[in-house]
């Protein structure tokens, strides 16, 4: 078989989404000598040695990471040259991945921002890679209005539903102006480009994420097992073998409908659709989730508590007659009976370092941390995707997988790792 020509860039290699989709390009997925080389690239520096990666061998594309690439304090000018400079072989990239998502505090700001890196990357290559064929980003179900209180659509989730968005909304999100982008720079190129949509993802980073989910959680299990004696560090030590933990939300926050996607799946999909630009590409948008089936915070709590040797139990906070359920995004009620996992993760951040987990006291989910402690408590309102136009696609993992899965093998990850104990 003659060697790919395939070169993937990944934009954002170190985050949620990114890690796992180097992780997939080099297991190699779909199969050996679909690409010949991966360039991973991020801000912040990575090790490679700590990134849990697959070890080269002879099915395993090339890879090259390329850190400090600032695409925010970079301008276009800037970028051409230090891409040009540090990434061998730019000129036959032939996929891009874009999974960079700087948040602030100003969402006009936010948008401009974010916009203003994806022209610049794909301006770059337009000039620089004449072999482009695909590019591909991940959106997010805010993209459907879900920051308004009690959400924007009634469920299941369609792809065609994001036209509708309120105007006032949608020029809060960035998402529509990364359409716009990828539409007005591929007209008459050789390239096309897809997008796709996840709810919550679960999967692991090596050095922490903005918004991980299941990282804020496990390191909150963690620490709240250890506390009451249960977990690898306290081994002969027990006080409190069956020790309950409720879930961080309400009832409402517990029982609305969901539908979680590992990253692992996630990253799969993107593979997929990228390597089928005619039925994936002209600017498509899927859904993605781990199950057509939706799940609930409250179902999956049991079986994460339990990977620490915990009981997850219900919330102990009022259910959906309370004001709980007027909560804009990230607010959390002013009275809550517990500490929330942040502040708990705060309060107990130490004895992470008492044993040697240096990475949990550098490494956790930054800015996302309050937003992250609320998800139990605004998002009261059933949100699920509609998976019908991913199934149509042919995507092999269209059958699904277990959503407790991307949760186990996060776990699994981050104890190797030393985010948790
Ligand atoms: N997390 C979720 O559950 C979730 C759910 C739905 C949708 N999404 C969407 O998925 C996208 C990616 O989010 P994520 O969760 O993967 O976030 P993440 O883990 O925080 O990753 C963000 C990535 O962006 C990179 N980045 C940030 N600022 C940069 C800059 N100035 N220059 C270059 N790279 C920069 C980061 O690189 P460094 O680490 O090197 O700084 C990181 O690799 C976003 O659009 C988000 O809305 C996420």
């Amino acid at each position: 078989m003659p060697d790919s020509p395939n070169h993937a860039i990944v934009y954002g290699a170190s985050g949620l989404i990114g890690w796992a989709l180097i992780n997939q390009l080099l297991v190699p997925y779909p199969a050996t000598n679909t690409f010949k080389k991966v360039t991973a690239v991020t801000n912040r520096p990575l090790d490679l040695s700590e990134t849990y990666w697959p070890e080269p061998d002879s099915r395993r594309p090339e890879l090259q990471l390329v850190s400090g690439v600032d695409l925010r304090g970079w301008n276009k000018t800037t970028l051409l040259e230090r891409l040009r400079q540090r990434v061998e072989n730019i000129e036959d990239v032939t996929h891009i991945y874009y999974l960079v998502f700087t948040a602030m505090d100003d969402d006009i700001e936010e948008v401009a921002t974010n916009r203003r890196m994806l022209q610049n990357v794909i301006d770059v290559h337009n000039l620089i890679s004449p072999k482009l064929q695909f590019v591909a980003f991940v959106g997010g179900t805010r993209g459907y209005g879900i920051y308004s209180p009690g959400g924007t659509f009634t469920p299941p989730l369609h792809e065609e539903m994001v036209k509708n968005l309120p105007p006032d909304y949608a020029k809060t999100v960035v998402y529509p102006s990364y359409r716009e982008i990828l539409d007005t720079s591929s007209a008459e190129k050789n390239w096309t480009w897809c997008e796709v949509c996840p709810d919550a993802i679960i999967g692991f980073t090596p050095n922490g994420s903005q918004f991980s989910l299941a990282l804020h959680w496990a390191q909150y299990l963690s620490l709240y097992a250890y506390n009451n004696g249960i977990g690898p560090h306290t081994q002969g030590n027990s006080t409190n073998p069956i020790a309950k933990i409720p879930f961080p939300g309400s009832l409402a926050g517990a029982t609305s409908l969901f539908s979680p996607v590992s990253s692992t799946r996630l990253a799969q999909f993107l593979i997929y659709a990228s390597l089928h630009p005619k039925t994936c590409g002209s600017g498509q948008l899927f859904n993605i989730a781990d199950q057509e089936t939706p799940s609930t915070y409250g179902s999956l709590w049991p079986h994460l508590a339990k990977w620490f040797g915990l009981i997850g139990i219900a919330p102990s906070e009022p259910g959906p007659e309370t004001e709980y359920n007027k909560l804009k995004v990230g607010e959390m009620p002013e009275e809550v009976s517990s500490l929330a996992p942040g502040e708990y993760i705060a309060k107990y951040r130490d004895v992470f370092a008492q044993w040697g987990c240096q990475k949990a006291v550098t490494g956790g989910v930054g800015a996302g941390n309050r937003q992250l402690d609320s998800v139990g408590y605004w998002l009261t309102f059933d949100r699920q995707l509609s998976l019908e136009r991913l199934m149509g696609t042919g995507f092999e993992g269209g059958r699904g997988r277990d959503p407790v899965q991307g949760w186990v093998e996060s776990f699994g990850l981050f104890r190797r790792a030393g985010l948790i104990l």
